[in-house]
């Protein structure tokens, strides 16, 4: 297994999951990419599951399995409608993933993460902040919502004030909340990347 460093987000939500032992089974939405964040639950004694809308991510995460030699079980699928049975994990994350969906979309995937999640379990969350260098006011489409685009496909990036995610966790307990400031990030070498996390309980 490659050595390497994980975003402090995921540290936070280990500790919190290895002290609230529900199962053992965890599910990444938004999974695929070259640095796949499933390693690092494997690594820690987890059984992961991804789901990932890309087939050209899910190559890349597959790449990184078999230079590892690991079996993360990321799988094709949309967040919007997860193919796994409801209260099936203990615990469900998607790091910087769930940010390309546009707000009623967001709405879905939660209630999607919810239902797939057992009583007890845990979830974590992040956001982009408005207070993002990447936000623009002038380039909304709806209200906090922008659309770019990357050869030739359309991405859309949801922006939050500070509180505002807490709309969306009325199902849930939120037990830990945070606003980061990245100065020199892995996603944005453009400036100051700002993300709200959110660790929630069902
Ligand atoms: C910025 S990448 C982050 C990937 C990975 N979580 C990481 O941290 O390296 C966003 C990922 O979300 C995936 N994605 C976007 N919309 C999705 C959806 N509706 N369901 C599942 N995956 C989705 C994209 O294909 C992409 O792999």
């Amino acid at each position: 297994m490659i050595k390497k460093f994980y975003p402090s987000s995921l540290y936070n939500f280990l500790r919190l999951i290895q002290t609230n032992p529900v199962n053992k089974k965890i599910l990444d939405c938004g999974a695929g990419g070259r640095d796949p964040k499933l390693a690092f639950f494997h690594e820690n004694g987890f059984e992961t599951y991804g789901i990932d809308i890309s087939d050209e991510q899910i190559n890349d995460a597959q790449n990184f399995c078999e230079k590892n030699s690991i079996n993360l079980r990321i799988t094709k699928g949309d967040m919007k409608n997860i193919p796994f049975d409801s209260n099936f994990f203990g615990y469900v994350f998607s790091y910087l993933s769930m940010v390309h969906l546009s707000k009623k979309d967001t709405a879905i995937a939660i209630n999607e993460m919810h239902r797939v999640l057992m009583k007890g379990g845990l979830c974590y969350l992040n956001f982009l902040s408005k207070d993002d260098v990447n936000f623009d006011e002038k380039r909304e489409s709806d209200p906090g919502e922008i659309i770019s685009f990357h050869e030739n496909q359309e991405y859309v990036h949801s922006y939050y004030e500070d509180d505002k995610p807490d709309d969306y966790f009325k199902n849930f307990e939120i037990i830990y909340k945070e606003k980061r400031h990245i100065l020199n990030g892995k996603y944005f070498n453009t400036g100051r990347t700002c993300i709200l996390d959110y660790i929630l309980k069902k």
